[in-house]
């Protein structure tokens, strides 16, 4: 196994070939999938093999550098894959974000626009690197001393090129000895929480608990949750936040029980295009995956399943949002 796996990376670019964990088979498997081929990349987005806004962003660029290389100087031929590189997911805003940079990188450069892409591609990387330690750092100031976080989804260093979202906040106060525990919700259908953020905590030594999706108001009245942690695949000017499914009733109960409500994510997030929540696409997914859970079918076949991926969390009810150039606060104003 690499020592880029061994210290925690989820993927990483060796110059010619890209390296990624197949985070459908873990946690029982940790398996590193190495590739040349473009084509692989969006397959693995497609599936969750990649998943996580910024780390599907990233992915999507080194992706199109592959495509450039198999189009062989044909400009025409790499836009057009570039373009179906861009839409293998529709919500996380940082893939369209990525390939955007890349054709304007390609269109203002003179000389070999390879160069001009890949060195595009390795800031995208480098930049997310330095995003979650800024995010980590400015992230410190809202976690109280021996606090309990709640958390959804995966947002650790599976899906970003340095230490993560909120999960990269999380390790660094736990750390600094600030954060006592992670309270991790499952994350149904597809079990981000259980698998890989269960993973991710045992991985990095921070002790963490699991509960089922539905749990989280018991937890609350419980008075277990300090404050609650999460992600964003799109944030719109106005701030309501795109997240797993599920992040809107977290929100919801968070109000009603007065805890305070944090989104981490990177400027690569926002979308100025979206005026508010209503303009950001949300990815509907297969019936196949409520059905199953884990390939194993849980319903009568033939049920009908509703599967959005995302929801949408109107801005009143996040208390702050922390991003790489500092915490905003409401109202906001992007
Ligand atoms: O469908 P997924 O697993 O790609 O969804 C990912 C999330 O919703 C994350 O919380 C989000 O990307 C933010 S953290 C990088």
């Amino acid at each position: 196994m690499s020592i880029l796996f061994q210290q925690n990376r989820g993927l990483w670019w060796d110059g010619d070939s890209f390296h990624f964990i197949e985070q459908t088979l873990l946690p029982f498997t940790e398996k590193v999938i190495v590739t040349r081929d473009w084509r692989v990349i969006v397959d693995a987005i497609k599936r969750l093999a990649i998943r996580g806004a910024p780390a599907i962003g990233v992915s999507g660029a080194y992706a199109s550098i592959l495509a450039f290389r198999e189009a062989k100087g044909e400009m025409n031929q790499w836009r057009e894959w570039s373009s179906l590189i861009a839409k293998a997911r529709p919500t996380a805003v940082n893939l369209s974000w990525a390939i955007q940079k890349l054709l304007d990188a390609s269109d203002q450069f003179e000389g070999n626009p390879e160069d001009a892409i890949l060195a595009t591609a390795n800031k995208i990387a480098s930049d997310d690197e330095a995003m979650c330690e800024q995010m980590a750092e400015h992230g410190l100031e809202v976690v109280p001393e021996g606090s309990s976080a709640l958390t959804h989804c995966n947002t650790g260093f599976l899906v970003t090129y340095g230490i993560g979202t909120s999960l990269g906040v999380l390790r660094r106060a736990h750390e600094k000895g600030r954060l006592e525990q992670v309270y991790a919700c499952e994350a149904r259908p597809l079990g981000q929480g259980a698998r890989l953020t269960m993973w991710e905590l045992g991985r990095l030594g921070i002790p963490g608990t699991l509960l089922c999706d539905s749990a989280v108001g018991r937890l609350m009245q419980d008075g277990k949750v300090d404050f609650v942690m999460l992600g964003a695949d799109r944030i719109a000017r106005n701030g309501d936040t795109a997240n797993k499914i599920g992040t809107f009733q977290l929100a919801v109960l968070a109000d009603r029980f007065h805890i305070p409500f944090y989104v981490v994510a990177p400027s690569s997030t926002f979308d100025p295009a979206a005026r508010n929540g209503d303009d950001i696409p949300v990815e509907y997914r297969s019936d196949e995956e409520v059905w199953k859970y884990q390939g194993n079918q849980v319903a009568p076949a033939g049920s009908g399943a509703y599967n959005p991926a995302f929801d949408v969390t109107p801005n009143e009810l996040i208390s702050a949002i922390i991003r790489e150039d500092g915490i905003i606060k409401p109202p906001y104003r992007f």
